[in-house]
């Protein structure tokens, strides 16, 4: 089952918000219904809101009423705009635009119905190909999962937050798969709960062993000595190896550090971003406080209460043990390294 997938000439996904209680799929059929579903979260996770955006352009492409290449052109900038505004951290949202746009502009059509076509088909190489980087990766960081470890993991990067599979929770499904026993720490990761709701639902259908754990017991379990490795995923990564993901990475790195803790990102090479020296430079997205005072409807605080909701944090470099990718597993100094992993360069 594919979170994310072209169904009947339109973008069918798994509404994200209803898990775990209720497994519902939406049907969207414009663009700005696309980058709507991206911002209230219907899909969420870097390489999933990649792969919609990349089915959004296109059905902006379809839905353009325009009969020449440039004012085709012209309607899908704005529409890649719209779509890129949506959520501003994960660099696959605006590297999926940018692909198609670059399809788009390449000179190689004439006709606005070929770049229809091959734009959609473009959409749908995004979607096949981050599949098969998944299990890639899987098959890279499995060997980093011991047999009787407890692997601590942060957000929900499985096949919810990707097209299919997932990146750290990937690497966690392939050590499963290949018959290894061991135990997962959920953080719930607050305050929109990706690891209770989706990760623990995830583990739940696969069999693997799991608890959720409070985000404010990891540091516990650590100092416990429960704890054997971290995977969590990324949502951009700096030419440097600082990286942001969901908030509550950075200290979890800290707490890793510490305590002699291996603490590994799990990311494909489209979420790279080398144009980018340093995570400082990575920007941040400020959610509604509401999602802090009032989770799910849950009015846990009068509405005036203030609250601050950053959506991810930023991880510097120096806690990562290293990044895996599709073409192997980066290590520092990752100013190098990554390069070579977004060349292609087998690691
Ligand atoms: O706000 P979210 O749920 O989109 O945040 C998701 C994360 O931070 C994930 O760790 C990241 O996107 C990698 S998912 C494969």
């Amino acid at each position: 089952m594919r979170t994310v997938e072209w169904c009947d000439g339109a973008l069918k996904m798994i509404d994200q918000r209803a898990l775990p209680w209720k497994l519902e799929f939406v049907r969207l059929e414009s663009v700005e219904a696309v980058a709507e579903s991206i911002r209230d979260m219907t899909v969420r996770g870097a390489p999933a809101i990649g792969a919609a955006a990349a089915f959004g352009l296109a059905l902006a492409a379809r839905k353009s009423e325009t009969d020449t290449i440039d004012a085709l052109i012209s309607d899908l900038r704005k529409s890649g705009d719209l779509l890129k505004a949506a959520r501003p951290t994960a660099v696959n949202l605006a590297w999926a635009v940018e692909k198609l746009l670059d399809i788009a502009t390449s000179g190689e059509f004439s006709h606005p119905d070929d770049l229809r076509q091959i734009l959609l088909a473009a959409a749908q190489q995004i979607a096949d190909d981050d599949v098969a980087i998944n299990s890639r990766m899987g098959a890279h960081g499995a060997a980093l999962v011991n047999d009787g470890a407890t692997v601590l993991h942060h957000c929900n990067t499985g096949a919810l937050a990707t097209v299919d599979y997932g990146t750290a929770l990937g690497v966690i499904r392939a050590a499963f798969e290949a018959g290894k026993h061991f135990h997962v720490l959920l953080d719930e990761t607050r305050p929109r709960l990706q690891g209770s709701r989706l990760s623990a639902w995830e583990l739940e259908r696969l069999g693997v062993s799991y608890d959720i754990i409070p985000d404010t017991a990891a540091g516990y379990y650590m100092g416990e000595g429960e704890v054997d490795i971290i995977l969590v995923g990324a949502d951009r990564i700096a030419a440097n190896g600082d990286f942001a993901n969901k908030i509550g990475t950075y200290q979890l790195a800290i707490m890793a550090q510490a305590h002699g803790i291996p603490f590994y990102t799990v990311a494909p090479t489209s979420t790279i971003d080398l144009s980018l020296s340093a995570g400082k430079q990575i920007p941040i997205e400020q959610r509604d406080p509401a999602e802090v005072t009032t989770p799910y409807g849950n009015k846990i605080v009068p509405a005036r209460f203030k609250a601050r909701n950053p959506a991810f944090d930023v991880t510097p470099h120096r806690y990562l043990s290293g990044i895996v990718t599709e073409n192997g597993i980066a290590r520092p100094p990752f100013a190098e390294s990554l390069q070579r992993a977004v060349a292609g360069d087998v690691l």
